[in-house]
């Protein structure tokens, strides 16, 4: 199997990030391919499923890793800033009057989230038999999207999702899934393979993102359990995290995705970690400013995102 896919994986790595550089045009500098042009074309994939195989074997792109944590780092600076002036993403309690093509809440979720969970498996089965610690670690992510797009949405009961916001996430989702599995699987050093399983570092990341999934999990639980189906009404969630802050699933999010990057220690991590407390960051403090103003009843104490701060 490697000997067969591996002379064609240099050529196939420039074509691969040379597209996303035209997209996003944030590519510094590119490794030229190790094969030429016509060697690649010799050799033509056989089957609908093999060009994404050889795509996604590849030797490490640096300057393409680096060029998309610097996007996920400014884009998550910019979209901060965007939700500060302009308020949350209309989606969920600030959909109303957008009049958006929608699509229900469980099927916006299925699909926007599925390629992050599609992309890292796929590319832990296809990738050098020799990386199991690598592909251990990826487990971590990978269990994050299997759960969000095969387990949440189909308990969820949320308004319906806008149809571009759904392909926004699910463009996301894909590049980043990506991202973070080419940076782990093909960048991080061969010694991090099981050096990890005795560093206290990864093991402290590894606990951070376990104690975040957990109070995720359970925070989009009380909160699906504040409705009846069929039901639309926003109630005072109540218990676990909530009693600290209104935005206990996200800061349980954000704590996860910190954990998952102390635990890999990559720059794509770490940026992806960041984008995220960006992206639902002004969700908390939007929730708590509309259980404020709705509910007169509501728990002054709790704050909107980080435990007795903010
Ligand atoms: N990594 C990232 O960048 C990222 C980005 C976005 C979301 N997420 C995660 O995805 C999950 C869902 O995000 P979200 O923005 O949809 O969260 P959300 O606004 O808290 O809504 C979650 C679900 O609970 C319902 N809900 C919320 N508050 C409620 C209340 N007081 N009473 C009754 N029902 C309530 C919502 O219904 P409605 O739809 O009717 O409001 C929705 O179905 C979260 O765990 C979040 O951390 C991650």
């Amino acid at each position: 199997m490697s000997l067969y896919w591996f002379p064609l994986k240099g050529a196939v790595t420039f074509k691969l990030f040379q597209k996303v550089k035209c997209h996003v045009n944030v590519v510094i500098s590119l490794t030229p391919p190790r094969a030429p042009e016509a060697a690649l074309s010799s050799r033509r994939p056989q089957s609908p499923l093999e060009p994404l195989m050889v795509m996604m074997m590849m030797e490490c792109d640096h300057g393409a890793v680096h060029g998309l944590s610097a996007l996920l780092l400014i884009g998550g600076a910019l979209f901060l800033f965007h939700q500060c002036v302009r308020g949350p993403t209309r989606y969920g309690r600030y959909a109303e009057g957008t009049g958006a093509w929608s699509v229900p809440a469980r099927w916006g979720w299925f699909l926007q989230e599925l390629p992050a969970y599609l992309v890292p498996a796929f590319m832990a089965c296809t990738t050098d038999g020799s990386a199991h610690g690598r592909r251990l670690l990826l487990c971590t992510f990978t269990l994050h999207y299997l759960h969000r797009s095969l387990v949440y949405p189909f308990f969820m009961r949320g308004r319906p999702m806008p149809v571009l916001l759904v392909v926004f996430a699910a463009v996301f989702c894909l590049g980043n899934g990506l991202l973070q599995s080419h940076a782990l699987l093909h960048c991080s050093p061969p010694g991090l393979d099981w050096d990890w399983v005795d560093s206290v570092r990864t093991t402290a990341g590894l606990g951070l993102f376990a104690f975040g999934m957990v109070m995720n999990i359970h925070s989009d639980h009380i909160l699906r359990n504040l409705r009846r189906p069929g039901e639309t009404a926003y109630r005072i969630p109540r218990g676990g995290l909530f009693e600290l802050v209104s935005g206990a699933n996200f800061l349980a999010e954000i704590v996860e995705w910190f954990g998952f990057a102390v635990a890999v220690w990559t720059l794509p991590a770490f940026s992806f970690a960041f984008f995220t407390a960006c992206s639902i960051g002004p969700r908390a403090l939007g929730h708590h400013r509309f259980y404020l103003e709705k509910f007169p009843e509501y728990p002054r104490s709790r704050r909107a995102l980080i435990p007795f701060i903010l």
